[in-house]
Parts: structure tokens; C-alpha cells; sequence
């Protein structure tokens, strides 16, 4: 028996990487497998919720019974989540939004020179997705990610203020990208939390019973 924790509650996904477009070939994008937001978007169907998945490139089959939009860039993420978040009860931030885009991708291939000079990328930020969705006026239930390299447990706290977010997960190690395992710390006004090292989708459960009980 599963008890239906997050039964009638409307949630919403960020999953996988972004793509970034330098011409129509070529692009900046990370290592993020979309695994830990697909694991999260199956476990909160399985609890009874309305699952609506917003995914960058990954080539991960969609979860059974989820909704999911497909996206490339972190603009179209961004657009894609503000047309859904309406009448969302909990939004779950999981994507590893590329933080900057090209100005002025190239509509067509750009070529080698015979001069030799390399193309010149500059970059703008992208919007911050979780921060948009945090400060509107009738926000969901706001859940944030963190993969950080180093003192994690310093930099996961200010980036919960920073996001003015009430639950912040960090991945415990940055070798997380790709991975079936992780381990996680939970950051809140209360303190933090481990959840000790598991799979994925073990963890993903854990995670939607802890925001079930916080909502
Ligand atoms: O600032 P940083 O990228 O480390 O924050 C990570 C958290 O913010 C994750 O939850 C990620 O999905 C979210 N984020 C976002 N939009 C961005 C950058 C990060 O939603 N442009």
C-alpha cells in the first residue's frame, strides 16, 4: 500500500540541461542526464499529484502518466514554466539552466577562415527561472536545486536566501551528473537534512514525501 500523499496537488518540473545555440549546429550545454527531475516527476505521479514535466534535451523516456514539454533553450524553459505555473501547487526546480546564451547565434554554420581568427561568443545571463517563479505574487510551493563543487553546505543556505525559496536540495558531490545514486542535504528555515546515499528514484520518493509534508 502507497498512500497518495500528494493526492489533487498540481506540480510542476524543470528537468535535464539546456541547449544553447551558437549556430545551428552547435551549442553550450552541461552534463545534467535529466535523471533526478524525471525520478521526482514519476514519484509525485505515483503519490497521486498532476505531473507537468518541463524538459531540456535528454533522452529520457517520459515518466507514465506525466505531461512533459520539450525545450532547448533556457528562454524557452523559462516560457514554457510561466505559461504552466498558473494554477501549480508545488513547483520543483530541478533543470541545470545554462546561467548564459549567445548574443546573436548565427543563422547559418559559421565557417573556418582562412585567416584563421576564431569566432568571438559573447554571452548574456539567462533569466533565473526559480527566482521568476519565487517572487510572483501567487507562487507555488518553491523547491530548489544546488550542485556546488565545494562547501556545500555553506553556499546550498545562501543560495535558498538568495532564491528566497523555503527548501533547497543539494546534491552531496558534484560527480552527481549522469549517476543512477546520489545523496542529498535538505536546507531549510529549520536546519538541514541528509538524506543518506540511495538511488535516484528512492531518494525522489523520500524528497516528495518531505515536501507532501511540508505543504
Ligand atoms: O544559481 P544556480 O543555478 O546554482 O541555482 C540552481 C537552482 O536554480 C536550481 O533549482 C535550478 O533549476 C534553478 N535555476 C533556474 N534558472 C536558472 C538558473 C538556475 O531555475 N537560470
Amino acid at each position: 500500500f502507497q498512500p497518495k500523499l500528494l493526492a489533487g496537488k498540481r506540480v510542476l518540473l524543470t528537468a535535464g540541461p539546456t541547449f544553447e545555440p551558437i549556430d545551428p549546429v552547435r551549442g553550450i550545454t552541461n552534463l545534467s542526464s535529466g535523471k533526478m527531475g524525471f525520478a521526482i516527476a514519476r514519484a509525485a505521479r505515483e503519490a497521486g499529484a498532476q505531473v507537468t514535466l518541463v524538459a531540456g534535451p535528454t533522452a529520457l523516456p517520459t515518466p507514465y502518466g506525466v505531461s512533459r514539454i520539450d525545450v532547448q533553450t533556457a528562454q524557452q524553459m523559462h516560457d514554457a514554466v510561466l505559461a504552466q505555473v498558473g494554477d501549480k501547487d508545488i513547483f520543483v526546480a530541478v533543470a541545470a539552466v545554462a546561467d548564459w546564451r549567445v548574443v546573436g547565434a548565427s543563422e547559418q554554420k559559421l565557417k573556418k577562415t582562412a585567416a584563421g581568427a576564431p569566432p568571438q561568443l559573447q554571452l548574456e545571463p539567462n533569466p533565473d527561472i526559480l527566482a521568476t517563479v519565487a517572487a510572483l505574487p501567487n507562487r507555488p510551493y518553491c523547491v530548489g536545486f544546488a550542485a556546488e563543487s565545494e562547501n556545500l553546505a555553506q553556499y546550498g543556505e545562501e543560495k535558498r536566501q538568495r532564491k528566497n525559496v523555503p527548501l533547497l536540495i543539494g546534491n552531496i558531490g558534484h560527480q552527481t551528473f549522469g549517476r543512477d545514486d546520489n545523496e542529498l542535504i535538505l536546507f531549510e528555515d529549520s536546519g538541514q537534512t541528509t538524506l543518506a546515499r540511495a538511488t535516484k528514484q528512492e531518494l525522489a520518493r523520500q524528497l516528495v514525501a518531505a515536501i507532501a509534508r511540508r505543504i
